[in-house]
Formats: C-alpha cells, sequence, structure tokens
C-alpha cells in the first residue's frame, strides 16, 4: 500500500518575529521543514505536497531544493487545517493508497511512529497521533472510548470536562486518501475560531460507521515551534539525540555537549571529536578519523585515519582520503587531498588536487580567483611545498618536485623539478648597525627640535 504525504506549512509563526516563513527556521542546518519531509520520506512516499500560504515562493524554493518531485500547492486564505488539506486534493489526484498529514514547524516525528501509524490503519479507517500531555495547554483533546477514538475537541470549544483530557492531538492523521478528502468535503466552520477544522473529521466518520483510533507517541516528538525560545528548545532537542545517536554508533566525545552537529551528520566508529567541533551539513566522517578541538566542518568528506584540526576548516568539496593530515589555521575548500596528503599549518587550500603523500608548508596559500573566475591547482604525488609558496592558478606542480619557501608559482613546474622564484639574498656586512646607529640619531633630533 503506498502512502502520500500532505504537509501543512501555509501558517504564518506571527510569534516568531520574522520575515523568514516559520517553517524555513533552521534546526540544525536545516529548514524545520525539511526535518519534517525527512520523517516521512522513510515511508517511501508515492506522492509529496506541501501546503504553503505565508511567504509561499521561498517556501515552495525550500520544498524543491529538498526534492524536485515535491507538488506544491497554495492555501490562499489560511482557514483552517482541514481547508488546507483539501487543497492537496489535486496533488494526490489518481492516488491509491493512504495519505498522511504532517506539519511542516513539527519536526521531531519518528519515523518509527509514522510506521506505527500505517500499521494502526490496517485496523481503522482514521489513524491519529496523539500524546500524554504534560500540560495540555491548548492542544486539542482526544475523546476515547477504549480503543475508539470518537472525537477531537479543540481547545477553545471543549467542555471543563473535556479539558479534563490528557491525551492531545498531535495533528498528524492518516487515512485512505479518498476517504481523507470525501470526510473533508463535510467539514464545516461552526466553531469557536470560525475555521474549517481537520480534528473534526474523526466525529465524521464515526457518524458514517467508520472506524478511528489514536497510537500514543512520546511528547517529545509532537514539539511544535512557535517562537524564538521554542526553536532553541528544539535545537537542544536535536543536538542531544545527536549525541547520544553518535555515542551509540561507536563515536568518542570528550565534551558532547560541545560538538554541534547537523542534521545529516554522518560519523564512523572510533571516530575521536574533541571539544568545540561544529559540523555543518553534508559531512562524513569515516572511521577512526581524529577531529581534533575547535574545527569547522562543511559539505565534507573525510576518510579513515585522517587527523583534522586543531583549528581546522574544510568548506564544501573537501574531500581527504585515508591518513591524511589537516592541521591549525587550515582552509580546505573544493579539493581533494590523497592518502597521506599533508597540510599542517596556516594555509589555504582552494580548488586544488594534492597528490598522494605530499607536503605543502606553512603558509602556502593557492591563488585560485583571479577576481573573476576561479582556477585550479595541481598538485603532484610526493611533491613538497615550501613555506609561504603562492601558487597562482591555474597551475601544477609535477610529481615529486620541490618548490623553493617564498616562491610565487606562475608556471608549471615539471615532476621532479625544483622551482624557486624570489628574488636573491644580498648580505651587506655591518650594515645593520650603521643603519640603525642613523634610524636613532634621526630620532634624537627630532626630539630635541620638539622640546
Ligand atoms: C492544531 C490542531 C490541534 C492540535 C495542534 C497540535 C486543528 C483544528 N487543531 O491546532 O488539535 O492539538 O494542532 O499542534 O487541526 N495550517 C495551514 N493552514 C491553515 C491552518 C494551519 O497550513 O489554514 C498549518 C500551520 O502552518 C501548522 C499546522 O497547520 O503547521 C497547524 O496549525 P495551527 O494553527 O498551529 O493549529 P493549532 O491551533 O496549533
Ligand atoms: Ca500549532
Amino acid at each position: 500500500m503506498s502512502t502520500a504525504l500532505i504537509v501543512l506549512a501555509a501558517g504564518k509563526g506571527t510569534r516568531m518575529k520574522s520575515d523568514l516563513p516559520k517553517v524555513l527556521h533552521p534546526i540544525a542546518g536545516a529548514p524545520m521543514l525539511v526535518h519534517a519531509l525527512r520523517a516521512g520520506a522513510t515511508l517511501d512516499p508515492a506522492r509529496i505536497a506541501v501546503v504553503t500560504g505565508h511567504g509561499a515562493e521561498s517556501v515552495e524554493a525550500a520544498a524543491l531544493e529538498h526534492d524536485e518531485d515535491i507538488r506544491c500547492v497554495r492555501q490562499e486564505q489560511q482557514l483552517g487545517t482541514a481547508h488546507a488539506v483539501a487543497q492537496a486534493r489535486s496533488a494526490l489526484d489518481g492516488h491509491d493508497g493512504d495519505a498522511l498529514v504532517l506539519y511542516g514547524d513539527t519536526p521531531f516525528i519518528q519515523p518509527e511512529t509514522l510506521e506505527r501509524m500505517i500499521e494502526a490503519r490496517r485496523t481503522h479507517d482514521v489513524v491519529v497521533l496523539g500524546f500524554e500531555a504534560a500540560d495540555p495547554g491548548r492542544y486539542g483533546r482526544l475523546v476515547m472510548q477504549g480503543e475508539t477514538l470518537e472525537r477531537i475537541v479543540e481547545f477553545k470549544d471543549a467542555s471543563d470536562q473535556e479539558k479534563a483530557v490528557t491525551f492531545c492531538n498531535s495533528g498528524v492523521i492518516a487515512a485512505d486518501s479518498q476517504t481523507l478528502f470525501q470526510l473533508i468535503d463535510a467539514v464545516g466552520n461552526d466553531n469557536a475560531s470560525g475555521e474549517y477544522y481537520l480534528t473534526d473529521i474523526i466525529a465524521i466518520a464515526r457518524n458514517r460507521g467508520l472506524g478511528a483510533t489514536a497510537i500514543a507517541c512520546d511528547e517529545a516528538e509532537t514539539l511544535g515551534v512557535n517562537s524564538r525560545a521554542e526553536l532553541a528548545s528544539a535545537e537542544a532537542l536535536f543536538q542531544s539525540r545527536a549525541r547520544q545517536n553518535a555515542f551509540d554508533d561507536g563515536v568518542m566525545m570528550q565534551a558532547p555537549a560541545t560538538v554541534h552537529f547537523a542534521f545529516d551528520t554522518v560519523i564512523g566508529p572510533d571516530t575521536q571529536i574533541e571539544p568545540n567541533v561544529v559540523f555543518g551539513p553534508g559531512v562524513t566522517v569515516e572511521n577512526g578519523a581524529h577531529i581534533r578541538a575547535f574545527s569547522h566542518l562543511e559539505g565534507c568528506h573525510v576518510a579513515r585515519g585522517a587527523v583534522v584540526g586543531p583549528y581546522a576548516r574544510l568548506r564544501p568539496g573537501a574531500e581527504l582520503a585515508e591518513d591524511v593530515r589537516v592541521g591549525n589555521f587550515v582552509e580546505i575548500k573544493n579539493a581533494v587531498l590523497e592518502q597521506g596528503a599533508k597540510v599542517n599549518h596556516l594555509t589555504y587550500i582552494g580548488d586544488a588536487d594534492l597528490g598522494e603523500g605530499c607536503n605543502i608548508g606553512a603558509g602556502t596559500v593557492t591563488c585560485n580567483y583571479d577576481g573573476v573566475m576561479k582556477h585550479r591547482t595541481a598538485i603532484g604525488a610526493g611533491a613538497f611545498i615550501g613555506s609561504g609558496t603562492m601558487l597562482v592558478a591555474p597551475v601544477t606542480v609535477g610529481g615529486g618536485a620541490l618548490i623553493g619557501s617564498g616562491s610565487v608559482i606562475t608556471r608549471d613546474v615539471p615532476d621532479g623539478a625544483l622551482a624557486i622564484s624570489r628574488a636573491h639574498q644580498e648580505i651587506k656586512p655591518g650594515f645593520a648597525q650603521k643603519f640603525f646607529d642613523a634610524l636613532r640619531k634621526k630620532k634624537d633630533m627630532r626630539n630635541k627640535g620638539s622640546s
């Protein structure tokens, strides 16, 4: 049975006080919306519809950037959650199977929870995801009778007795998609908010003799984000889960609270992460690597046994093969470092290919940008680049070549050659003493003149 996702993301998010649509605020480097989509993706959905409204253009752009097959539909006026789901009807046209409704601002629903919902669908027409709320606040209340969900009452419309219910609606609902839209057709807006409530479909389903139930998940999963403070709590929750997952995967961190993960960070077992390391999106670190303190990695791959940092920056497109060393105050961007290459101090390597076992001296810079275009630098296996070398790209240094310190290399260097391009050194015996004596005399004259 195939499943379609309907992700609601039209709401304004007034309490964020932001020009950025709420669902685009990031957690661990990805918009909240993407977290919701990733959770849903584990069901291998046949279709995905995202309902947009406030900030529709940017929300749609983000959705399509994540997955170009997503169908975005607009809800011009936010008339309620049932009205929002109804907008997805055309996007699900011809879909034979379940529809699962998710919220774009509820990023933590676990894939296993969604699988349990799909499982429960085998025995019930409509399945709602509920949770026991520590503080039920303004959540919709789930009115159960045994296993059967009879109706959902919104807080504003609830009696005192109903308000006492602590089993609450997360908003996630699964039903056969035809059934879902038929039920939504019957939803009216005669309630305290004057909105079309998706939650009303439960009572309608029961009146039609359909079966409805609610399954429970942990309250932390249903955490919705409505304010900056809640966004920060969501980030903290994500980070603590990511750290626990890393430990479970065999990663060592001495100061886990100072290590910051991205939504998609992948780290192999026996890797050591020292304190104060930040992972931006798109990082893979293989087994047994060592990421030393205060390093920042983003969009890069670190192979087995490589050592990075302390204070290293790996930017998108940095590919470190096995046993590579990247040391302090080194920045690597869009560059491949073959096995055992060493770049240990104060260096910028951008748009480059570094051969096996080459050694890049301190303060080397690949001058990759001419002000208009980027150019590549290639360095052959075993080459030795002296400290303070400027490699003006495009340029190639052959395998086993040697570059004298302080050189500015503008022409290709053949394999095994020495290239040296600095001014000749002059020696003037005794000159230093004379020079400073003259300067001191000048200073004395000045001081006398001003007193
Ligand atoms: C909703 C539920 C409530 C539940 C709570 C969980 C209804 C009527 N109520 O209430 O039972 O406990 O979520 O958080 O469903 N949205 C649209 N278009 C709209 C209205 C909403 O896209 O016209 C989206 C919002 O962007 C948001 C989601 O739907 O992602 C929920 O809307 P929201 O207004 O936050 O619903 P609640 O009042 O919190
Ligand atoms: Ca809400």
